[in-house]
């Protein structure tokens, strides 16, 4: 499962959902960290990030917040590609590593926080790893996806348009045959402009079904750098198709992966329900909203 997200962080990016390699969480969400750490700014305090990826809550804390004071250790599966500027003394990470399996000695950490992390674990194993490392009257605080988020709704229309794009005799079978009938016979002869005309008629048909979820997919830019300029050769455009459909096949499962691990409320109710057998108390949810928008929910709570 953390194959594509050791891909993603050898890419460089700081989290998980950026525009640019630099970017990092902003309003609300980093609002929320904010406020949440700044009791925490304290000398030999440990704090935990699971499923840290690059690092883009411990960067927030200590370069945007300059919460300079603990000891951060990220925790993730992936193997990752921190970035130099985390490279100070009270920080590190263990790559590789699950969080429910902490690396850590019974009743030595403070503070357990993630962003985006603690829902992809398994989260009971977790807890139980995190109720035996935290202190008694420790602290942890999670903020997840929530099926009914900004961030995983678009998504679920992507996903859906993976499919529409891949079906077999589906616009990208149509295209790959398209550039072959182009290869093989010329570019305006029947064959070719038969393929052309299914293309087009397919691709109008996604776009007025789910116009958001095609464009997601990158396929009609694919089809726009790959067949706007006669000057592409066959070979050129054989790779294109390769490697778009070599990506399809990772979005798909980095998105069914998102879809499956976030949370509605139902799992909120049964994850608190478990943190409170394992000891947590003070267990509270909130909504974290953009406005109208539900950006994610967030969980805390104490070891008792
Ligand atoms: C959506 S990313 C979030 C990364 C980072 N917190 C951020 O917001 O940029 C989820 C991360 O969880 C990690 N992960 C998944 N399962 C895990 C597990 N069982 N233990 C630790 N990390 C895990 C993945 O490798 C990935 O880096």
């Amino acid at each position: 499962m953390s194959d594509y997200w050791s891909d993603y962080w050898k890419a460089g990016h700081l989290s998980s959902f950026a525009q640019s390699n630099q970017d990092n969480y902003s309003g609300e969400i980093a609002s929320f960290w904010q406020e949440f750490l700044r009791n925490h700014n304290l000398p030999h305090c440990n704090i935990v990030d699971i499923g840290s990826g690059n690092g883009a809550l411990i960067d927030l804390a200590l370069n945007n917040f300059k919460y300079s004071q603990p000891n951060y250790i990220g925790v993730d599966t992936a193997k990752l590609s921190i970035p130099k500027h985390l490279s100070q003394e009270n920080v590190r990470f263990h790559q590789n590593t699950r969080a429910e399996s902490l690396p850590f000695d019974s009743s030595t950490i403070d503070v357990a926080i993630s962003q985006f992390g603690f829902e992809y674990t398994n989260m009971d194993k977790a807890l139980k790893e995190l109720s035996r490392s935290v202190k008694s009257g420790g602290e942890v605080c999670f903020v997840m996806h929530h099926k009914d988020s900004v961030i995983v709704k678009p998504n679920a229309l992507i996903r859906k348009a993976v499919d529409e794009v891949m079906i077999k005799n589906g616009p990208f079978d149509v295209m790959s045959m398209f550039v072959n009938a182009i290869h093989k016979f010329g570019k305006n002869n029947p064959t070719a402009e038969k393929y052309r005309h299914s293309l087009n008629s397919q691709i109008q048909q996604l776009s007025r079904a789910n116009k958001f979820g095609l464009y997601g997919t990158g396929f009609p830019d694919l089809l726009k750098d790959t067949m706007s300029s006669s000057s592409i050769d066959f070979k050129s455009r054989k790779s294109k198709l390769k490697s778009f459909r070599s990506e399809m096949k990772t979005l798909a499962q980095r998105l069914d992966n998102l879809l499956s691990v976030a949370l509605d409320n139902d799992r909120m109710d049964s994850l608190s329900v478990s943190m409170s057998e394992l000891g947590f108390t003070n267990v509270t949810h909130s909504r974290l909203h953009h406005g109208d928008e539900l950006l994610g929910v967030s969980i805390k709570a104490n070891l008792a």
